[in-house]
C-alpha cells in the first residue's frame, strides 16, 4: 500500500511519535511505502512530501513539534482546495491518508472522506477537547509544563505577597487550566465553560490574604470569560484563520484584582511554552498506540473514522462524531477542584 501522512493546525507533542509509529508499522511489519506531506494539508494541496522511511524517522520519538511541519491551511479554504486534493491522491496512487490533526483538521479530514478520499484520521491537541476520545496526546505534557510553572510561581509570588495570575491554554475548554491548576495547588480556577464573577473570584482571593496568607495563585484558562455586565472585558478578536486572538485574560484579571484587593497582581501568560518540547512517557505511548491502530486501520479498510481512546483501549470512531461537539469539562470535576470558579 502507498499511505501519505499529515500533520495540520497547531502543533502538539507526540506527533513526531505518531509519525514513527505510522512507519514502523506500515513500512516494516506490513512492507508499505509511507510518504509525508510538507506543512499539513498544505503539503497535499501542493504536492509537497517527502518519502518517510526507517532513516527519516530515527531519533525522532522524544522530539517535540513535528518534523513535517504543519500550517493551519485547510482544503476547503481554496475554491477548488478538495478537488485539487483528490487530483494530487490520485496522481501519487496514495490508497490512504492519514492526517494528524485537532478540531479543525479533523473536519476537514470528513470533508475529504465525504469527498470520496480514503481517510483514517488521528486527533491531537494539548487542549484536550476532542470529543469521543478520553484524552489525546500532548495533554499531559502541556499539563506537566504549566504545574511545574505554577510550583514555580508560587515561590516568588510568596516572596512578593502577590496575586499571580497565569494564563494557560485552552480557547474553548478549561481540561489544561483545571488539571495543573488542581496538581499545583492553585487558590482559583476559571474556564470558559463557566463565566466566572469578578467579585466572587476577588472576595475569594481576599479571603485568603484575610486568613494570613501571603500570596494568591489565580489560574485562567486563555478563553475564560467573566459574567456578562460583571467586569469590563476586552474578547480580542480573529485571526486570518478564524480562531479567536485574545486580549490577554491575566492581563485585564490582574488589574481587576489589584484594585479591588489593594495587592499586587501580575500577569503571567504561559503561551506556546506549553506546546515545546519532549513529550511525556504517557504522550509518547499514547502517540505510539494512534499511529499503530491507524495503519491496521488503513489495512482493514476502515475509513472515514479516527482513533480515539476508551478507557485503556485504542477504538475507531467515526469522523463524523468526532467533529460534531467539544469535549467540555464535567461541572463535577470543579467541585473535585475546590477552586474553581
Ligand atoms: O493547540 C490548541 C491551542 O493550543 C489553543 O489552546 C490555543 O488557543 C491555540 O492553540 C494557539 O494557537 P496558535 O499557535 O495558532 O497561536
Amino acid at each position: 500500500m502507498r499511505i501519505g501522512v499529515l500533520t495540520s493546525g497547531g502543533d502538539c507533542p507526540g506527533l513526531n511519535a505518531v509519525i514513527r509509529s505510522v512507519v514502523h508499522r506500515a513500512v516494516v511489519d506490513h512492507g508499505d511505502e509511507v510518504i509525508g506531506f510538507r506543512d499539513g494539508w498544505k503539503g497535499l494541496l501542493e504536492c509537497d512530501y517527502l518519502k518517510l522511511d526507517l532513516d527519516a524517522v530515527g531519533g525522532i520519538l522524544a522530539r517535540g513539534g513535528t518534523i513535517l511541519g504543519s500550517s493551519r491551511v485547510q482544503p476547503s479554504h481554496l475554491r477548488d482546495g478538495v478537488q485539487r486534493a483528490k487530483g494530487h491522491v490520485e496522481e501519487l496512487g496514495l490508497d490512504a491518508i492519514i492526517p494528524i490533526g485537532g478540531e479543525g483538521t479533523l473536519k476537514a479530514a470528513r470533508l475529504m472522506y465525504d469527498s470520496g478520499l480514503p481517510i483514517v484520521g488521528v486527533p491531537k491537541t494539548i487542549d484536550n477537547d476532542i470529543a469521543v476520545t478520553d484524552v489525546t496526546f500532548g495533554f499531559d505534557t502541556a499539563v506537566g509544563v504549566a504545574t511545574e510553572a505554577l510550583d514555580r510561581l508560587k515561590t516568588t509570588a510568596e516572596s512578593h505577597q502577590r496575586v499571580l495570575v497565569v494564563e494557560v491554554m485552552g480557547r474553548h475548554t478549561g481540561w489544561i487550566a483545571l488539571h495543573s491548576g488542581m496538581a499545583a495547588g492553585a487558590h482559583a480556577i476559571v474556564v470558559p465553560e463557566r463565566p466566572f464573577d469578578i467579585e466572587e473570584l476577588a472576595r475569594r482571593v481576599g479571603e485568603r490574604f484575610e486568613a494570613g496568607k501571603r500570596f494568591a495563585i489565580v489560574v485562567a484558562a486563555e478563553g475564560a470569560k467573566p459574567k456578562a455586565g460583571s467586569m469590563e472585558f476586552d474578547e480580542g478578536g480573529k485571526d486570518i484563520y478564524g480562531h479567536e486572538r485574545f486580549a490577554g485574560i491575566a492581563r485585564q484579571l490582574s488589574i481587576e484584582l489589584e484594585e479591588r484587593l489593594g495587592k499586587e497582581a501580575r500577569p503571567v501568560i504561559l503561551g506556546h511554552v506549553q506546546r515545546g518540547g519532549t513529550p511525556t512517557a504517557y504522550d509518547r505511548v499514547l502517540a505510539t498506540r494512534f499511529g499503530w491502530h491507524a495503519v491496521e486501520a488503513v489495512h482493514r479498510g476502515e475509513f472515514g473514522k479516527m482513533t480515539a481512546l476508551r478507557g485503556t483501549d485504542i477504538v475507531m470512531v467515526p469522523l463524523a462524531a468526532a467533529v460534531e461537539t467539544l469535549k467540555t469539562v464535567p461541572v463535577e470535576r470543579y467541585d473535585e477542584a475546590e477552586c474553581v470558579l
